[in-house]
Formats: C-alpha cells, sequence, structure tokens
C-alpha cells in the first residue's frame, strides 16, 4: 500500500500535518476552537456543498514552500485545498475579520431580524455569526424581499425570507431522496427556494433538511412556536428503527418530548455512527416518536461551540446583566394602568397541558379560560 502524503500547514501560527487533499477549513478544523473558520453553505456530509456564501474566507499568506508567494485575494477556505508549508491567517488576520463583517452585512440584507419569533433562535448559525463579526447597525435603506408563500407539506415550514442561499437542502434532497421535489429557482436576487407546482416534500428522509439549515429557513411543524430551545433539556436517545440510523437527540421538558433531531457534533453537523456512516434519520423517528416511552434514554447531551444554549456561550463576551427596563422606563415613567396575572386568564400553565401535543403553533385559543375567571 502506498503511503500517505503528509502536507504541513500553519493556520493562526498553529502548525499540523494532514493529508494532501485536505481543504483549509478542515485542516483549520483538525486544530479547533477560534482557528475553524464560519461555515454557512459548506457540509462536510454533503457532496458539492460550500463555495456559496463566502463565510469561510481566510487569508493565505505563504502558498507553499516552493512558491511562498501570497494568494493576491482571501481565499474560501472550504473549497481551497493545503499545500505542503502553506501559512493561512483566519483570525490572525485584519483583512478577514472586515471581508467576514461585510459577508454578515450581505446575508443580512434581505434576512429579517425576526430572532424573536424566530424557532431556529438560540442555535441560528446566522445569529452566532452576526454576533460574532457583524455590526450593530445596517446601512441598507430598500425595502426587504418578500416572497410568495410555498405550502411544503405537514411537517416542514419554508420560511424563505430567511433563507441564504446556501443549497444544502437541495443537496440533501438530492442525496438522500429518492426524488428530489424542490430546488432553487431563478437567479441572482429572484433566487428562492420552491417546489414546482407546489408537491409536499414527503420523503422518509427529507426531514434532514430541516438538521442541515443554518437559519430558520426550514423548520419543524410540529414544533413550531411550542418552546424555546434553551428551555428544553437535550437528551440522546436511540430505539431500534428498521428505516435509520435511530441515533437521536430528544428535546425535552420535563417527561415531555417537545422535538426529536438528528445528533450533532461541535461544527453543526450530523454526527456520524459508530459504524462511521452519517447519522441522517429518518421521518418516522423525528416526526411521530414523540413521547419517551418510544425510546432508549442514554443521558444528557453535551451542547458545545454552536448556540446560546451552550453553558455561558457569550458569557465572556457581554457578561450576564439583568435587563434594566422596567414598564415605568419603556413607558415613558407611566406606570401600567392594569396587571393580569396568567394563571387567571389562562390554564396554559396546569400540568395537564402538554403544550408538544397540540396540533399546530399553540396559541391563546388553544387554551381554556380559566373559571375562576368567568
Ligand atoms: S432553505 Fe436553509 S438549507 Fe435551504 S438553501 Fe435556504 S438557508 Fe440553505
Ligand atoms: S462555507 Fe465556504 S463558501 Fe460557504
Amino acid at each position: 500500500m502506498s503511503e500517505q502524503i503528509l502536507f504541513k500547514v500553519t493556520v493562526d501560527n498553529i502548525t499540523i500535518e494532514v493529508p494532501a487533499g485536505t481543504t483549509i477549513l478542515q485542516a483549520a478544523r483538525q486544530i479547533g476552537g477560534a482557528v475553524a473558520p464560519p461555515a454557512m453553505c459548506y457540509y462536510s456530509k454533503l457532496e458539492g456543498s460550500g463555495g456559496k456564501c463566502r463565510t469561510c474566507l481566510v487569508e493565505v499568506s505563504k502558498g507553499s514552500e516552493k512558491d511562498p508567494r501570497p494568494m493576491p485575494k482571501l481565499v474560501a477556505s472550504c473549497r481551497t485545498t493545503v499545500m505542503d508549508g502553506m501559512e493561512v491567517k483566519n483570525i490572525t488576520s485584519e483583512k478577514v475579520i472586515d471581508a467576514r463583517a461585510g459577508i454578515v452585512e450581505f446575508l443580512l440584507l434581505n434576512h429579517p431580524l425576526d430572532c424573536p419569533i424566530c424557532d431556529q433562535a438560540g442555535e441560528c448559525h446566522l445569529q452566532d455569526l452576526s454576533f460574532e463579526h457583524g455590526k450593530a447597525s445596517t446601512r441598507y435603506e430598500f425595502q426587504r424581499r418578500t416572497f410568495k408563500k410555498h405550502d411544503l407539506g405537514k411537517h416542514i415550514q419554508l420560511h424563505m425570507t430567511r433563507c441564504i442561499l446556501c443549497y444544502r437542502c437541495v443537496f440533501t434532497a438530492d442525496q438522500l431522496t429518492n426524488k428530489r421535489e424542490h430546488g432553487i429557482l431563478d437567479r441572482g436576487d429572484h433566487a428562492e427556494i420552491a417546489t414546482h407546482i407546489e408537491k409536499s416534500l414527503d420523503n422518509e428522509f427529507i426531514g434532514n433538511v430541516i438538521d442541515v439549515c443554518p437559519v430558520g429557513a426550514l423548520t419543524d411543524k410540529t414544533f413550531r412556536f411550542k418552546n424555546r430551545v434553551w428551555f428544553l433539556k437535550p437528551m440522546d436517545a436511540h430505539r431500534n428503527c428498521p428505516t435509520c440510523s435511530g441515533r437521536v437527540t430528544l428535546w425535552n421538558r420535563g417527561d415531555e418530548v417537545f422535538r426529536v433531531t438528528a445528533r450533532k457534533d461541535e461544527w453543526g453537523e450530523i454526527e456520524d455512527t459508530p459504524e462511521g456512516k452519517p447519522g441522517w434519520i429518518c421521518n418516522t423517528c423525528r416526526f411521530d416518536k414523540k413521547h419517551t416511552h418510544d425510546w432508549i434514554i442514554e443521558g444528557p447531551r453535551e451542547i458545545n461551540r454552536h448556540s446560546v444554549i451552550a453553558q455561558g456561550h457569550y458569557a465572556g463576551n457581554i457578561g450576564t446583566t439583568l435587563p434594566t427596563e422596567t414598564f415605568k422606563a419603556v413607558n415613558d415613567g407611566r406606570a401600567p394602568h392594569l396587571l393580569m396575572d396568567i394563571h387567571n386568564e389562562s390554564e396554559v400553565n396546569l400540568p395537564s397541558i402538554r403544550l408538544s401535543e397540540i396540533e399546530g403553533p399553540s396559541h391563546g385559543t388553544s387554551f381554556n379560560n380559566n373559571s375562576n375567571n368567568a
């Protein structure tokens, strides 16, 4: 067997050896931590992904040992392979930091600032990217894009205004299902995710588009508006599934299962099974097995790197402070005329109310008024 050729590459002053053919992004991920550039469109489990969003741009300050000239422009690290002796700057390059702030601004041109009502909030890669590299304001003065609504069936909700056109969901449907029924229509700033003649996407593995979507453009209809991810306890669990690996993360509150997702690694990608295959999960596991007795619970899931729900993720940057606003402060010094106790108004908080089992998004009319209030 021929010996594997190893190349030496230095990223942010840390040198490692990687097999020839490794991309700069993969080499940086092997070092780990902040050295690894963010990636919004690249997904190691999806063939052909990457090269669309430019968030992974890096500066190559030395091309290789043989040709030490720097590369004239920043390069997409997910699509550029390492050369022997290459030196790369990620967070140590001012040019990269500046370019990344510009990319965030571009990605947010048409993206609504609706994190407070978005189910992806707390685990959205664009939210993290904006927090780490974005600016507090925008220079954009025009109206954001609006779209005709497309119904993607009973399981998946599409919010096209949030889509960053990363193509991950298209590759997922292409590579995991027998028949892709959605894609990107039109070009340039008219491009959008759509289904031809609005077919529902009901293939057994199509639910995985929810897990690969880096933003809240594709979300789980069975979980929509039911709870915030940071109130839920992620637990590793498995079941003997005839269709998929059956290895999942359950998102529980008490013994109520609010949603089921595939297990994700520290880069926010689907984790491999012990057999070394990507742990994609089927729709039955994801949408239909919503009781703890359907699963063998293994233990709490450790959440790392991504997501505000990782303990202390933002604490180092902003500290933990209590909000200073009070009713009076936000109400021009006026005290509220009326204060209501939610328990007198609705039965939403009774232990017998199982939010995860309410059909569709839950809202005021989903609950009876408290009889004391009648
Ligand atoms: S819907 Fe999500 S996964 Fe699909 S292209 Fe848009 S951002 Fe990417
Ligand atoms: S992750 Fe490299 S271009 Fe999107």
